[in-house]
């Protein structure tokens, strides 16, 4: 048993605008860009929920109502499902609006990831929460990517963000951290910066979209200057933790995508598709038999 209290709520930040996605995320949020056959922020759902996450807290914005509507009960289209006999269809959709307590607060302006997270400050009682961000996919887990970091907040009770090597010519993409090895795949950080040029980065290791924090964050956060582009940065409140609290690093294990950006989303539906249940082996073997003009 950890003597840690125990991580049962988790915050996912969906207020992004899309612009890397558009013209398709104009008039709808990226978060429910259809992975195969669901939306990508169900993926993120139920990734928190097999880590054993009861309370979700979702932070949307302006045009995102669909996203609540996903997760909510649909009386009319659920009747006419049983009326037809579609019973497996409507199983799965109770199942979805079952997955957790989800709540949804706004945040009024986009005024970046940090700001995010301390609109949902209302609905966490000091206590450690999970961070999930809502376009980032992670597959091929042994153990779900949020179950991995909670483990080492259950063993250490500190905070923890989960990193990835990521290509010298991308770190401008990511907060990348500072740290030295304490054992295999963890690290113990000293500090981070929000999207370094390729020269100013302390490493190669990116910070993906996974977080568990423990709720001195917010403390932090209140009192951040805008940082990287103008923005509140949760990366500008970590290195905070870094330096007073502590902060590790976790490895993570697993496939990361980021399906907010239409090449990652690509790779995401060919991978989530091939593991498809029903569609899997048809989609194998059309990738197989195309044509090699068509892959150039
Ligand atoms: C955010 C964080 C960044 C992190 C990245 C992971 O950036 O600010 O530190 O590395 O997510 O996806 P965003 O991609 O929202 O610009």
């Amino acid at each position: 048993m950890s003597p840690y209290r125990r991580i049962t709520k988790a915050v996912i930040p969906a207020a992004g605008l899309g612009t890397r996605f558009l013209p398709a995320t104009k008039a709808s949020p990226k978060e429910m860009l259809p992975l195969v056959d669901k939306p990508i922020i169900q993926y993120v759902v139920e990734e928190a929920v097999a880590a054993g996450i009861t309370e979700i807290i979702i932070v949307t914005g302006r045009g995102k109502r669909a996203i609540e509507d996903h997760f909510d009960a649909a009386i009319e289209l659920e009747q006419l499902l049983k009326a037809s006999g579609k019973i497996r269809l409507l199983e799965e959709l109770q199942r979805v609006t079952r997955l957790a307590n989800i709540c949804y607060v706004r945040q009024p302006s986009p005024k970046g990831l940090g700001n995010a997270i301390l609109c949902a400050e209302p609905f966490l009682s000091d206590e450690p929460f999970a961070v999930l961000l809502g376009d980032d996919v992670i597959a091929q887990t042994p153990v779900p990517a949020i179950a991995q970091l909670i483990r080492v907040y259950e063993r250490f009770g500190r905070s923890v963000v989960a990193v990835q090597p990521v290509p010298r010519k991308e770190v401008h993409r990511y907060g990348i951290i500072k740290g030295r090895m304490t054992e295999h795949d963890l690290y113990e950080v000293s500090t981070l910066v929000e999207k370094p040029a390729p020269s100013q980065a302390p490493s190669r290791l990116g910070v993906v979209g996974r977080y568990v924090l423990s709720p001195s964050i917010f403390t932090w956060l209140r009192t951040l200057q805008p940082g990287h582009g103008g923005e509140i940065q949760l990366t500008d409140a970590l290195r905070q933790c870094a330096m007073t609290e502590g902060l590790f690093g976790w490895k993570l294990t697993g496939q990361r995508y980021d399906a907010g950006d239409k090449l990652g989303f690509l790779k995401a539906t060919v991978e989530l598709g091939l593991k498809h249940p029903e569609l899997g082996r048809a989609f194998r073997r059309f990738l197989k038999r195309l044509p090699s003009a068509a892959l150039g």
